[in-house]
């Protein structure tokens, strides 16, 4: 039923339990490391109802088969633990910078090879595509958004028989949905918009193929990283709102980037949505919508930035995205974030607040420097 309805009202109705007289209407919090013997599940590591439920509704938003993890990192790990000792995996040269920890700490161990593209510039891509074993996309990238032309490098994976798997935390699947597109895999935060109140970590991987999603369940059941049944029905909880949550703060984002673009102390502003970004055409080719996340550099030094960001009343100085709060801080105050950010960028996952109420805390925090 739910793959023929439209996302708002597959976030609304999907991994609800069996309709009876005196049903719930909500999954309950299933609590037990154990269950009895002769069914499907047999352990708490391998399978809950609760889990299920969410699983059912990411799953039809993204229209694949789901599997939770306890964050996206742990989702992440779980790709890169089914590939060989030895793989090669191209992937983006900057992108969330966990990722990029993840990918340069397996290479130095010599448990993969990687070959380092830029995601925005197609013939790079497309030329390091042969023998590659995987191929790693994240796009819109974390934090500059740069954007991969996903209708032309996807295929072109597939032709040379590489793994193509995408961290959809960005776009969300309002925006995009890498599965129907020919990608094998596709990698939430959770934690991030489909769970969208900053209170709980979770991630998710998605996939057609019934051997990857073996090898995927597999490395869930022996790498261990579950996710807790408490934050997996608060996930469940949080996505029923998730398309409303996201539309009101791409319609902010939206409006906050045209005014910082022509801000006197902004010098750059990086946002698909915005004519003059050079992703601009790119994403409006394919995708649905531009997102709520954007960066921008000012024209001052890194320390004002710092500045800029602790002045702030209605946006919180914070790490992390995709709540129903505005979140900003400086990127590069992380030592693990590529150093081809510049040190004066500043990341703004924009909510739901009003957006007069945001533009008035973003001029006056401005105004610090
Ligand atoms: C694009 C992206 N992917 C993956 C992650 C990792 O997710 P988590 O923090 O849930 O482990 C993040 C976290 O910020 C992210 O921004």
């Amino acid at each position: 039923m739910s793959s023929q309805l439209r996302p708002e009202s597959i976030a609304i109705s999907a991994g609800r339990p069996p309709v009876s007289a005196d049903a719930p209407l909500n999954n309950s919090i299933e609590l037990s490391a154990t269950f009895h013997a002769g069914g499907e599940i047999g352990y708490g590591r391998y399978g809950n109802q609760t889990w299920s439920s969410l699983e059912s509704a990411i799953g039809a938003l993204e229209m694949g088969e789901t599997l939770i993890f306890s964050s996206g990192m742990a989702a992440i790990s779980a790709v890169f633990a089914t590939l060989s000792a030895g793989a090669t995996v191209t992937a983006s040269h900057h992108g969330y910078s966990g990722t990029m920890a993840l990918l340069k700490t397996l290479e130095a161990s010599g448990h993969i090879k990687v070959r380092y593209i830029d995601v925005a510039n197609t013939d790079e891509v497309i030329s390091a595509l042969p023998g590659t074993d995987l191929l790693w996309l994240e796009s819109p990238t974390n934090p500059t958004l740069d954007v991969a032309d996903l209708p032309v490098i996807i295929p072109a994976a597939k032709e040379v028989g590489a793994l193509v798997a995408l961290d959809n935390t960005f776009a969300t699947p309002l925006n995009q949905r890498p599965l129907e597109m020919g990608a094998d895999i596709v990698m939430h935060s959770v934690t991030k918009y489909l769970a969208g109140h900053s209170d709980i970590l979770m991630g998710s991987l998605s996939t057609n193929e019934a051997s990857i999603f073996e090898k995927l369940s597999n490395a869930r059941k022996l790498g261990g990283a579950i996710a807790g049944p408490f934050e997996a029905w608060l996930a469940l909880r949080g996505l029923r709102t998730f398309p409303l949550r996201f539309a009101q703060a791409q319609i902010n984002a939206a409006v906050i980037a045209e005014r910082l673009s022509v801000h006197p102390k902004v010098s750059k502003v990086h946002f698909p949505g915005l004519a003059s970004d050079p992703n601009h055409l790119r994403a409006k080719s394919f995708m649905n919508g531009f997102g709520a996340m954007l960066s921008f550099t000012i024209d001052g030094s890194s320390a004002d930035a710092d500045k800029v960001c602790a002045a702030s009343t209605l946006i919180t100085q914070a790490t992390s995205l995709g709540g129903v709060e505005s979140l900003w801080e400086r990127r590069r105050r992380w030592p693990a974030e590529s150093s081809t950010v510049p040190e004066n960028l500043i990341r703004l996952s924009v909510g739901c607040e009003n957006v007069e109420d945001l533009w008035n805390d973003i001029e006056s925090a401005l105004g610090q420097f």
